[in-house]
């Protein structure tokens, strides 16, 4: 076999094993829906969107913290993760889109949960999750939901291995991405208090 033929089967084997592993983590993920009362009188009522990876429950735990900051200000929460049946958003006062970053892209189910439902005038905070490489992804997530008319209230990125904040350190990267998450919400629901 003469070198270029090595090489060419080489590319094949990568390129398909990428494929697969593409799509195999799109769509294969599976998490669970959970509901939160606000521990006050409510003040909204607010939906937090995920595509589950299958390999790691980084998305889910974000998601839930940036639920917990909400229910914190006294919203009522769902979080739904895109395995399960996602509700008429148009009923909530705020849906959270949290699109994990594959191949420098939002998750497909994420994509075309904004392609297939009317984002009209609704109020929409985007969140790109990924390894550390999400610029690309949060430009597109915003970029696809401004076409689709959402009026985007708060925006932002967390990350599995680049640094979440200035005291970066492996074992806490998540904990510091967690609790981040958690203050973008309290933020954004100040942002929705003088909007509502
Ligand atoms: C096929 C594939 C492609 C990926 N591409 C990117 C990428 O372009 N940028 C990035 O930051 N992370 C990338 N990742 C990492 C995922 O975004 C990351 O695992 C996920 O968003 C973080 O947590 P989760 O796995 O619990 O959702 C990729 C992962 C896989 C499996």
């Amino acid at each position: 076999m003469d070198i270029l033929k090595v090489f060419l089967y080489t590319f094949l084997f990568v390129f398909v094993a990428w494929l697969a592993t593409t799509v195999y983590t799109q769509f294969s993920g599976k998490g669970n829906l959970i509901e939160l009362e606000p521990f006050t009188e409510i003040v909204g009522e607010a939906a937090v969107i995920y595509n589950p990876d299958p390999f790691s429950d980084f998305d889910e735990q974000v998601s839930i913290q940036i639920a917990k900051g909400l229910q914190s200000a006294g919203y009522k929460v769902v979080v739904v993760p895109t395995n399960e049946d996602v509700p008429d958003l148009a009923l909530y006062d705020l849906t959270v889109l949290c699109a994990n970053t594959y191949n420098f892209a939002p998750d497909w189910n994420v994509a075309t949960l904004i392609k297939n439902r009317d984002w009209q005038n609704h109020r929409v905070a985007a969140v790109t999750l990924g390894a550390g490489e999400t610029n690309l992804a949060a430009k597109q997530l915003k970029g696809m939901l401004k076409n689709a008319g959402a009026e985007i209230i708060g925006d932002a990125e967390f990350w599995l291995m680049k640094p979440n904040d200035e005291n970066y350190n492996a074992e806490s990267n998540r904990q510091a991405a967690k609790e981040k998450a958690y203050r973008f919400a309290i933020e954004i629901s100040q942002t929705l208090a003088t909007t509502l």
